[in-house]
């Protein structure tokens, strides 16, 4: 029986190719930092049943129209804002994520970014390297503090839990917006329910972990930094796109919010130039939310995992559009 051809759109872990080739024809674009270019990509798709990609590939119509053989796409990543659902849906082509192996990761950068944009932990090693420490003054370097603050979570998914969670051992107070309440959410964490006007206006540190989509696109905007605190950090670790970077560097000139911490960005990657990097309030880090070793390392065995289930009639773990299966 001739075996499915699976085309994996990035160098990943020989752990995670190992367990497609147990099943698949396996190929592979050799660089792990450099992007296939489109071309690449369109030709790769022409021959492929599956594809595994990531956040970078653009998987559209375009690419449908070009691969006639296509099954399975398998996303590494909990975020599918690069792939249209709706065109994969039609053709009958099943997409997989990543969910739940990066949930713990990624709220722990969301911490990390609230913590470090908050006590200025960034700004403070930018003082030294540049030779800027000079002897100890009462309000040198003062920040915020996290302990017994608000904490706002906007999304509340796996991510979003995970976060307010960890406040626990910070004395905080939780609110949370979400489209709809999650009992689920108030009943373990104690968080309350706001919407979205309410939790901008009380929240100390606003943390953002909605999935982009037509409704969170542009979501935070000059209206609603305006009703920020003078005092507060906004934290996106979500999606670039639902922030409005043109208002929020604005608002952040003007000190509403008081500082961010950024894991995305409209248009990534972003260069050295970019405005938002000349402000003292802002920490920024490059799309690194799940960045650890176990966790990618896990994300890149999944996808295989649902890759491999999809291209052999075996259920995948963690399937987006479950219903092209029948
Ligand atoms: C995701 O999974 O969607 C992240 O942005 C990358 O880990």
């Amino acid at each position: 029986m001739t075996r499915p051809r699976a085309y994996i759109t990035r160098r990943l872990p020989d752990a995670a190719v190992e367990i497609l080739r147990r099943d698949c024809e396996v190929e592979m674009w050799p660089e792990e930092q450099t992007p296939m270019p489109r071309e690449a990509l369109l030709r790769a798709a022409a021959g492929a049943d599956g594809l595994l990609t990531i956040l970078v590939d653009r998987i559209d119509q375009d690419l449908l129209d070009a691969a006639p053989r296509l099954r399975a796409v398998a996303n590494m990543a909990v975020g599918y804002d690069n792939v249209d659902l709706p065109a994969l849906t039609r053709r009958g082509v099943l997409l997989t994520n990543t969910p739940g192996v990066l949930t713990e990761t990624t709220a722990d950068l969301a911490w990390a970014l609230m913590l470090a944009a908050g006590r200025r932990v960034v700004e403070g090693q930018k003082l030294i390297e540049a030779g800027g420490w000079g002897p100890w003054y009462p309000m040198q370097m003062v920040g915020q503090d996290i302990y017994g603050a608000t904490l706002g979570v906007v999304g509340a998914g796996r991510i979003g839990a995970a976060v307010l969670r960890r406040a626990r051992g910070f004395g905080m107070s939780l609110r949370y917006h979400n489209r709809r309440p999650a009992p689920a959410i108030e009943a373990e964490t104690g968080a309350q329910y706001r919407d979205l006007d309410a939790i901008l206006a009380e929240a100390d540190f606003l943390v953002v972990t909605v999935p982009l989509g037509p409704e969170t696109r542009g979501m935070f905007g000059a209206a609603q930094f305006a009703q920020m605190k003078p005092t507060s950090v906004f934290v996106n670790v979500s999606r670039g796109p639902v922030v409005r970077e043109a208002d929020l560097e604005a608002a952040l000139r003007v000190g509403r919010p008081w500082a961010a911490g950024l894991d995305v960005f409209e248009r990534e990657p972003i260069g050295a130039d970019h405005p938002l990097l000349g402000l003292p309030n802002v920490v920024a880090v490059p799309h690194i939310g799940s960045a650890s070793v176990a966790t990618r390392t896990r994300m890149a065995t999944l996808a295989a995992e649902n890759l491999a289930a999809a291209l052999t009639g075996r259920a995948p773990p963690t399937p987006v559009n479950p219903e092209v299966l029948g």
